[in-house]
């Protein structure tokens, strides 16, 4: 399928590995409220220098500093940007990142993931390697009718964060004269315990603001239980609504976004596998159409 026009404007690899943009930290604080689970940092990168732009639902690539165990330099990780291309000042002279440190035990020792860590610690000031922007799959529609269902779990909420700013920001919408967003935007969000919550009075505000538009329902995995007496997911909730979701998926103007981890993909998919049946619906048919009418956007890590 030809992709969509827009898709071609689209700013690609701009800043490589070889020649990256040393972008300096304007910000670094944790997301989250007293008794979470792990770290979780929103991280904001000077951009005013150079000519490293993007738009919403892009990644940027970020090369920690220091050597691997090879003493080779470290290769660099992807990242969603959790702003709007503007900014979230405004400027279209930053960019911003959403960043879960990764912690696991190994043989009794805690291991830190190499670049997270690295993104969590950094100081206001430093300068960081930063390649791209790359990514086309998860672009917002250029229609302000569309509506968007996004499926997020812990930092996959980044680049809805960035959707969600450009939709409902009261700064954003009066920068953005082309974009007047006027369809419905549903979230779900899974967390494992309310303080993991991210971007939480941002939500708040836009859900007392445009409550005809914006819907936003939460699956704390750790709090609540799902019919089955497990671990509350964000699928169960999709199950849940799944009478709802299916009469928007079945407007063409819907669209469907999911980011985060690579695990929910198979719960979503067997959610929206039952929630279609019960329609008379297969999934197995839907969900290709959806795909190539450029309608259903995964990226999970
Ligand atoms: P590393 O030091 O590279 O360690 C990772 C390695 O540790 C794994 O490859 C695995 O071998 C091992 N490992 C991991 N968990 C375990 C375990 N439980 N037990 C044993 N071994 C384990 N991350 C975000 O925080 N925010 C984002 O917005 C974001 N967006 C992304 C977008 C894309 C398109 C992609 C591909 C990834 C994204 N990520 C995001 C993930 C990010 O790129 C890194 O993978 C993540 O931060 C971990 O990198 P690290 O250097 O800290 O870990
Ligand atoms: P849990 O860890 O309780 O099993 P975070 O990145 O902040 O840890 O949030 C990720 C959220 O996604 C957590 O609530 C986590 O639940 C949940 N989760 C873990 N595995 C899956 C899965 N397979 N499908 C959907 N959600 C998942």
């Amino acid at each position: 399928m030809t992709p969509p026009a827009s898709h071609a404007s689209v700013p690609v690899n701009l800043y490589k590995p070889k020649e990256p943009y040393l972008g300096t930290v304007l910000d670094n604080y944790s997301l989250l409220d007293e008794g979470a689970i792990g770290r979780v940092n929103h991280i904001t990168f000077d951009l005013s220098e150079g000519n490293l732009h993007y738009v919403e639902g892009q990644s940027i690539g970020i090369i920690p500093d220091g050597q691997d165990a090879n003493g080779k330099p470290h290769k660099l990780r992807l990242y969603s940007i959790a702003s709007s291309r503007h900014g979230d000042n405004l400027e279209d002279k930053t960019v911003s990142l959403c960043v879960r440190q990764l912690q696991y035990e190994k043989d009794g020792e805690t291991i830190n993931g190499v670049c997270s860590s690295f993104l969590c610690d950094i100081e206001p000031g430093s300068k960081v390697k930063i390649t791209g922007p790359v990514g086309k799959e998860m672009l917002l529609p250029a229609d302000e009718e569309a509506n968007v269902i996004m499926l997020a779990t812990g930092t996959g909420i980044a680049p809805m964060r960035a959707y969600l700013r450009r939709m409902f920001e009261p700064g954003e919408r009066a920068h953005n004269p082309d974009y007047a967003f006027r369809g419905k935007a549903w979230l779900f969000m899974g967390v494992p315990k309310t303080p993991n919550l991210l971007y939480e009075d941002d939500l708040q505000r836009y859900l007392s603001e445009y409550p005809d538009n914006f819907r936003y329902t939460t699956a704390i995995s750790r709090e609540q239980e799902n019919s089955k007496g497990g671990r509350m997911y964000i699928q169960d909730r999709v199950l849940e609504h799944a009478d709802e979701i299916f009469a928007l998926i079945e407007d063409p103007k819907t669209h469907v976004y999911m980011c985060g981890l690579k695990g929910m993909e198979p719960g979503i998919d067997e959610a929206m596998a039952a929630a279609a049946a019960a329609k008379g619906l297969d999934w197995s048919t839907l969900r290709p159409q959806l795909k190539k009418a450029d309608r259903w956007h995964v990226e999970t890590y």
